[in-house]
């Protein structure tokens, strides 16, 4: 496989620095009744400010690679650097390294007794940032996602949109530098998903976030994805990965050109395989 900065060196454009290595990972569960290999052999590099998007069957290992990505799953084998750093050190993970991650799930998990501006800024609470700072950054982040004047609102009054919005401005809220997202917009219906697609982009493109984006939904990986990393289960392993190598910022109009079709096919055709 080759690195993202030798196939940018090889465009001739500048470098990219790398932002995520894994090397050999690999994830073992044991339980009484089973011993599950989840995940084997795992090697992946990530640039700087790359969006990856993660595509594989149900259980084939998406949610353990986040996890172990977000510090709350260690690795059995290999290894993960962030900027060069281990992640892990067997099973107890760099903090360092967290202070610069965001985290979306597929359920917004939000509090439901704290308001959309109290939601948001709570990460900011934890590490101590006062409430003029929170105040401001809030306001910020509600025009970023699309909430502004929901700052007063509970989440049982939005929808399921707006609530995943707010789980994002939330995972946004401390300036992070790598975002890990897990089928967050399974949930949703087809229109608020494209605008939650492009509305993601936007982010990206505007934070300068590495972005690895777990989905099942193969218009949305090849849409979202510099690279779909194809993921085949049990264990799960690395098939394939696919350069997308269409423009940014795309508008969802893309998904009915030619070069776009192409590669979800391909896509497609691999996950059909599998079988
Ligand atoms: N805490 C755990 N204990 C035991 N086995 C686990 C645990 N977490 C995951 N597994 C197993 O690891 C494998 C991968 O699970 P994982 O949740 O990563 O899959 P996934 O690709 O995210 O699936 P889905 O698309 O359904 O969300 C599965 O076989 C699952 O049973
Ligand atoms: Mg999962």
């Amino acid at each position: 496989m080759t690195s993202v900065s030798e196939r940018e060196s090889a465009t001739g454009a500048p470098p990219v620095t790398t932002k995520l290595e894994l090397k050999g990972v690999g994830k073992e569960f044991r339980t009484k009744r089973a011993h599950t290999q989840a995940l084997s052999d795992v090697d992946l590099t990530i640039g700087d400010g790359e969006f990856v998007s993660v595509i594989g069957r149900s259980g084939c290992g998406k949610t353990t690679l986040l996890r172990m990505l977000a510090g709350l799953v260690s690795p059995s084998s290999g290894e993960i650097l962030v900027e060069g750093r281990s992640l892990w050190h067997g099973s107890t993970v760099d903090s360092s390294v967290m202070s610069e991650l965001g985290v979306v799930f597929q359920e917004a998990n939000l509090f439901p007794w704290y308001s959309v501006a109290d939601n948001i800024a709570l990460p900011l609470k934890l590490r101590g940032d006062g409430r003029a700072a929170r105040q401001e950054r809030v306001a910020e982040l509600a025009d970023l996602v699309g909430l502004k004047g929901f700052e007063k609102a509970y989440p049982r009054e939005l929808s399921g949109g707006m609530r995943q919005r707010v789980a994002i401005a939330r995972a946004l809220s401390i300036g992070p530098k790598l975002l890990l997202m897990d089928e967050p917009f399974g949930a949703l219906d087809a229109l608020t998903r494209e605008r939650m697609n492009l509305e993601v982009q936007r982010i990206a493109l505007a934070t300068g976030a590495t972005v690895v984006f777990v989905t099942h939904d193969i218009t949305e990986a090849v849409f979202l994805g510099d690279r779909v990393v194809h993921l085949t289960p049990r264990p799960g392993r690395i098939q394939q990965i696919l350069p997308v190598g269409i423009e940014r910022p795309r508008d969802i109009d893309v998904q009915t050109e030619p070069e776009f079709g192409v590669l979800v096919r391909e896509l497609r055709h691999a996950l059909h395989e599998e079988e």
